[in-house]
């Protein structure tokens, strides 16, 4: 249940069960070492196992530990990022390929539950993009051309939305698309992976990656894993220092779980259009007869660029019930990490800088979903060598100079959190830290992160991110310092929970 503050843990890893899985306590070779067990990894490795290769699974926490068990698992290729911006970064032919690449994304999702048995509450239902203001009724009119443009002519224009208090004006109606259970669906890949032969290696946090003709990974307990092909799904690049996070921007989004009487709302997944947008689905109950979970998203802001981050849930909560009169009470919240590439598509390929023969997966947006499954797709024909025709539109080498506006505001927004370097800290004294925060500490002419526990101990270490130097600030919804440049983020204690940056915050005593 909901607490006053902070995170309940998400929706899909309540009574979840995982196939049994351990760390790696040898060294192995095989054909291809997959780098995360989420559903890039974990897709890209079950298509693999069932074209024969001996595959390797390493994870540093546990199946589906990273982004892929806090999603809301909207399945649609009515991209966000809108097909009118698509067409001016990729064409009519690339926007067309990116939304016939989604679609087949979720079609393969419905094959691999039907294939592998894998009972992951998928249905297809329909999505609703909503206008609320005269200026976003003129961009849905645009997104409606844009995609008559592609040719997609089965989505219309609907006078009245089916939830009708999210808006009076119109909307734009997408069949097919879907959505499912993403923890059921991880678990059961991870189960066809094991069954196909292939292993699996969680509590494995890769340290060391030696890529070459033949790649290998050494993790934390020192064992190496040699391979031929290796397949970094890390959601973040963390072997790519640079390059790759000049193209990227984190974002934390918000999630929480409303009870709604059982059809009282119609099944669908919702859109509206504000900047940062609300995504809104159902979740059908099955224990309980008398209410469904309504997940509503949104509140997205650039990690590590806010503060009193629970506000977001409570922004959520009253957005909800202002356009969903019948909500209940909230049960589930927590918030997770996007990353969205500059020009809107995915960065899914061969890592530049690296040998042919390492590949990432990056840049999901708020279709990691789709994205993931796309990465498993396209991954396994180039490793299989066969020709794909998205290789060019997901190629993580691709210039961003068509989107150049949005890569240079990126990256001065990079550049401006270095001004965290002359300003004061948050407090002068450690011991005005209080238990259970974290405040920023300036320690001459550097900045400390100091953490007091529930006892009141006060942990020190370096506020200085190891990746590129930027100075890390407290969330307190997860208790994490969070990178305001790229995105990684450490534990209170200073462990690192997500890349690019692979080493600790330094300690100080
Ligand atoms: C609140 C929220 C709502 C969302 N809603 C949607 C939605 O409705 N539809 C949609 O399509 N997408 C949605 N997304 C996005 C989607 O959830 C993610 O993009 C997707 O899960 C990313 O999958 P992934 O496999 O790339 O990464 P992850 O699931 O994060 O997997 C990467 C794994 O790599 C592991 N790892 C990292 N470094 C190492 C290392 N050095 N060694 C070993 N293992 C390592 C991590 O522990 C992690 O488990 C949402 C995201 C959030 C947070
Ligand atoms: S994530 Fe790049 S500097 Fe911190």
């Amino acid at each position: 249940m909901k607490q006053e503050s902070g995170a309940t843990l998400p929706i899909w890893e309540k009574n979840i069960t995982l196939p049994n899985t351990h760390a790696l306590h040898e060294n192995l070779t095989c054909d291809v070492c997959v780098v995360g067990a989420g559903i890039a990894g974990l897709t890209t490795a079950y298509l693999l196992a069932k074209e024969g290769k001996r595959v390797i699974v390493l994870e540093s926490k546990s199946i589906g530990g990273g982004e892929t068990s806090r999603t809301t698992a909207h399945l649609s290729n009515a991209l966000d990022d809108m097909y009118y911006n698509l067409i001016k970064h990729f064409g009519k032919d690339g926007a067309r390929l990116a939304c016939q690449s989604h679609a087949q994304a979720i079609d393969k999702i419905e094959e691999i539950a039907k294939d592998a048995g894998i009972e992951c509450d998928f249905d297809r239902v329909d999505g609703y993009l909503v206008a609320t203001t005269e200026e976003e009724e003129a961009l849905l009119m645009q997104e409606l051309e844009a995609l008559q443009q592609i040719g997609w002519h089965d989505v219309v224009l609907r006078k009245q939305c089916p939830a009708p208090y999210l808006t009076a004006l119109p909307c734009l109606h997408y069949p097919n698309q879907a959505r499912f259970h993403a923890m059921k669906y991880l678990a059961g890949l991870a189960g066809a992976i094991l069954e196909k032969d292939g292993q699996i290696f969680t509590n494995s946090h890769v340290v060391d990656f030696k890529p070459g003709a033949v790649s290998t990974v050494v993790t934390e307990s020192g064992h190496a894993v040699s391979a031929n092909h290796l397949v970094i799904a890390t959601n973040t690049p963390v072997t790519n220092k640079v390059s790759m996070h000049t193209k990227l921007a984190p974002y934390r989004t918000y999630a929480i779980g409303v009870q709604v009487p059982q059809r009282d709302i119609p099944d669908a997944l919702y859109w509206d259009m504000k900047d940062p947008y609300h995504y809104v689905r159902l979740q059908r109950n099955p224990d309980e007869e008398d209410y469904d979970i309504l997940i509503v998203g949104g509140e997205d802001h650039k990690t590590g660029q806010d503060q009193h981050l629970t506000k977001h849930f409570q922004e959520l909560e009253r957005w909800t019930r202002l356009k969903f009169p019948s909500a209940g009470e909230v049960v589930y919240q927590w918030s997770g990490q996007v990353f969205e590439p500059v020009d809107g598509l995915a960065y899914i390929g061969r890592n530049p800088g690296d040998p042919n023969n390492v590949y990432i997966a990056t840049g999901d947006s708020g279709h990691g979903m789709t994205h993931g499954t796309i990465a498993g797709i396209l991954l396994t024909d180039l490793i299989m060598d066969r020709q794909n025709p998205w290789t060019a539109l997901y190629d993580p080498s691709r210039s961003p100079l068509k989107s150049a506006g949005e890569y240079f505001k990126q990256n001065l927004n990079v550049a401006a959190q270095f001004k965290d370097f002359v300003t004061p800290g948050e407090v002068e004294d450690p011991m005005q830290v209080m238990p259970g925060t974290g405040r920023i500490i300036r320690d001459g002419m550097t900045k400390l992160a100091v953490y007091c526990d529930q006892d009141g101990v006060r942990h020190k270490h370096s506020a200085i991110c190891p990746h590129l130097g930027c100075v890390v600030n407290w969330n307190d919804v997860e208790n994490s310092w969070d990178c305001p440049c790229h995105g990684s983020r450490f534990d209170p204690l200073g462990k690192v929970i997500t890349g690019p940056a692979s080493a600790d915050l330094d300690k100080v005593e």
